[in-house]
């Protein structure tokens, strides 16, 4: 039997730098470098995030290799995120990876973002993994997505949304309630003690399978000027509460399209990824529903939720059983659709 590749996998898209080593499907180190320069801010800024890649990718990449127990020459490819992302962001990763696999005379790989998230479904942490074909409900900072995934190199977008991501709600409705970006976790942690139905807000009307999550915040928005100019202390004196209503209203929005794809598609197999995935309330809301409805569910551990290498050294591992590699003069696209 030919021996298991080992992947280096770097993911730059947006703030965070990271890299893992697999071999196989097994990760041997995931390590990652978040960049807190942006709480400053309230919101990724990307000329800062790109220069805070390039400090950081050199040390982020030496640990993943180091944490791995393996020497630099018993790397088979390196994957990189191609897309979506920041540009100057992503530049940063494909550039250290085209010299890396230039160096190294190993094999270059790209890996589109987002499929990276549903691939990170394939780690292996010894639990079930999803059998094909099934949704992907991928829900992160800058994309939210419904996916017919087919097998690891065929995968359909069928629904996504026309204005917000699902993240951006979470992290711009923070920044209404005052709280310091990135949002999402915050609401997460307030709403544990709220009541869901203390408030209610705007609701989309968007055709088949699409999503959007602008009206929301608008409706948020809407709702805290109006309380504040009653009271000042509006905010903070109802704070459980609102976070509980707006992550209830934001995880209805995404489980009723889910619910419509499930019974368009017919596939009970089901699965979540991306940043928001992490989200305790969406996590339980999706175990009732596949519970009642009898269908399987697959949740990544937490570490694999949010941006990650090892999810690129996956899809990167994938593609190298394809022979699916990437020339020198490759670039990365802010943009990349699949
Ligand atoms: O996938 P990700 O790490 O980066 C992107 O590719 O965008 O997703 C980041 C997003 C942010 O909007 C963040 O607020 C959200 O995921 N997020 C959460 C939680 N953890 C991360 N949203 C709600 N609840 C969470 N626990
Ligand atoms: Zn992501």
């Amino acid at each position: 039997m030919n021996k298991e590749p080992i992947i280096l996998g770097i993911e730059s898209s947006c703030d965070d730098t990271a890299a893992a080593i697999s071999k196989g499907t097994r990760i041997l180190s995931n390590e990652v470098a978040n960049q807190e320069i942006h709480q400053l801010y309230g919101g990724v800024v990307p000329e800062l995030a790109s220069r805070a890649h390039q400090q950081n990718i050199i040390p982020v990449v030496d640990a993943a290799i180091k944490n791995a127990n393996i020497s630099k020459s018993e790397i088979d490819a390196i994957a990189f995120t191609k897309g979506p992302g920041l540009l100057g962001s992503l530049l940063v990763g494909s550039s250290f990876s085209k010299s890396f696999a230039l160096g190294m005379d190993i094999n270059l790989i790209t890996v589109n973002h987002m499929q990276g998230h549903i691939l990170s479904h394939f780690i292996d942490t010894g639990e079930e993994t999803p059998n094909f074909p099934f949704l992907c409900l991928t829900v992160s900072g800058g994309h939210t997505q419904i996916v017919r995934v087919e097998s690891p190199k065929d995968m359909e977008v069928i629904g996504t949304t026309i204005d917000d991501a699902a993240g951006e709600a979470f992290d711009k409705s923070a920044k209404i309630l005052n709280l310091s970006y990135p949002g999402g976790p915050l609401i997460d942690q307030y709403a544990k003690n709220g009541n869901i139905h203390a408030f209610e807000f705007g609701k989309p009307k968007v055709k088949e399978l699409n999503f959007s999550f602008s009206g929301l915040k608008t409706s948020i928005l809407y709702k805290i000027q109006a309380e504040n100019k009653k009271n000042p202390h509006f905010i903070d004196e109802n704070l459980e509460d609102l976070c509980a209503s707006i992550q209830h209203s934001i995880v209805s929005i995404l489980l009723n399209k889910l619910e419509k794809a499930i019974k368009q598609t017919g596939i009970t197999e089901l699965a979540i990824a991306g940043g928001v995935s992490a989200n305790s309330y969406l996590r339980n809301e999706l175990q009732k529903l596949s519970k009642r409805k009898k269908y399987k569910l697959y949740i990544p551990r937490f570490e694999y939720c949010t941006d990650n290498a090892a999810m690129i050294a996956i899809a990167g591992y994938f593609k190298y059983l394809n022979n699916d590699f990437a020339k020198q003069s490759e670039i990365p696209s802010a943009r990349l659709y699949f």
